[in-house]
């Protein structure tokens, strides 16, 4: 099956999915200290967390003193940030907004991306639209610091089903390579039992080459490539690619 174009829309529902599991929340810190030491920022910079969801990263960010602006297009999530940052007694700047439509202009320092947050869309003009308002938004020179899949590895490591266990329910994966990407079958099955839940996604998959020719497009030079949040180089073994590019 094919997802359909705006799929993002019922997708990022607590009801169906939640970015911020108990394992992704405690990856955050460490996460985002990574981030910090290559950003570099001084205290009080501005930083856009682009796609921000339930805010696990934004938080981190602004305990360590940067003006956090967070933005997504999921209510829901964007709820449970701003409950996250009370709880930890930061202040972020919480946004709803189309990745796709930034207003922003020169405002940030830096801009991240993180956790395959981009490639979700069916025309690669709509990614980049995506890049072009994150360079838009940053200021001259500012940084942008993007975390996805590695496409390299999908391809290689191509696996058509899968399955995974989480607190309350069962996910049931199945997937289809194209040219441009993967189309994601998830079942979501409620481990109390009730009715199974489908929803289908796209994600363009860019590997090295794919995601630097977009981020130039856009007018953002690449500076340096890692294969993880500890630092390693990307190779092909790696499921992730993380980019820091800069402004041009
Ligand atoms: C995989 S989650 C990652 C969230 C967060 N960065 C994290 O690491 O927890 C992807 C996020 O992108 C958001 N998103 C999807 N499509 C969007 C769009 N068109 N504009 C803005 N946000 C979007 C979702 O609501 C979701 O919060």
């Amino acid at each position: 099956m094919k997802a359909r174009p705006e799929w993002h829309k019922d997708f990022f529902k607590n009801s169906f999915y939640n970015p911020a599991s108990p394992a992704a929340v405690a990856k955050a810190p460490a996460e985002a200290a990574f981030v910090l030491r290559q950003l570099k920022l001084k205290k009080g910079s501005a930083l856009l967390d682009l796609c921000c969801g339930p805010g696990r990263h934004a938080v981190e960010f602004a305990r360590r003193g940067l003006a956090v602006t967070g933005l997504d297009f999921s209510a829901e999530y964007l709820k449970e940030a701003a409950a996250r940052a009370r709880a930890k007694r930061v202040k972020v700047r919480l946004l709803r907004g189309d990745m796709r439509r930034l207003k922003f202009c020169g405002e940030f320092d830096a801009v991240v991306n993180l956790f395959t947050s981009f490639g979700y869309f069916q025309k690669f003009s709509d990614d980049l639209k995506t890049l072009k308002g994150a360079a838009r938004a940053l200021k001259p020179g500012g940084l942008f610091l993007i975390d996805i899949v590695n496409g390299a590895f999908v391809r290689r490591n191509f696996k058509p089903r899968g399955w995974g266990e989480m607190e309350d329910h069962f996910l049931l994966e199945s997937i289809a390579l194209t040219p441009d990407g993967a189309q994601n079958t998830w079942i979501r099955l409620p481990k109390k039992g009730g009715k199974p839940l489908v929803r289908f996604f796209f994600n363009r998959l860019y590997d090295r080459a794919r995601l630097a020719a977009a981020l130039r497009k856009a007018g953002l030079k690449p500076l340096k490539f890692w294969g993880n949040f500890r630092g390693d180089p990307l190779t092909v073994r790696r499921n992730r690619i993380l980019c820091l590019a800069r402004k041009a």
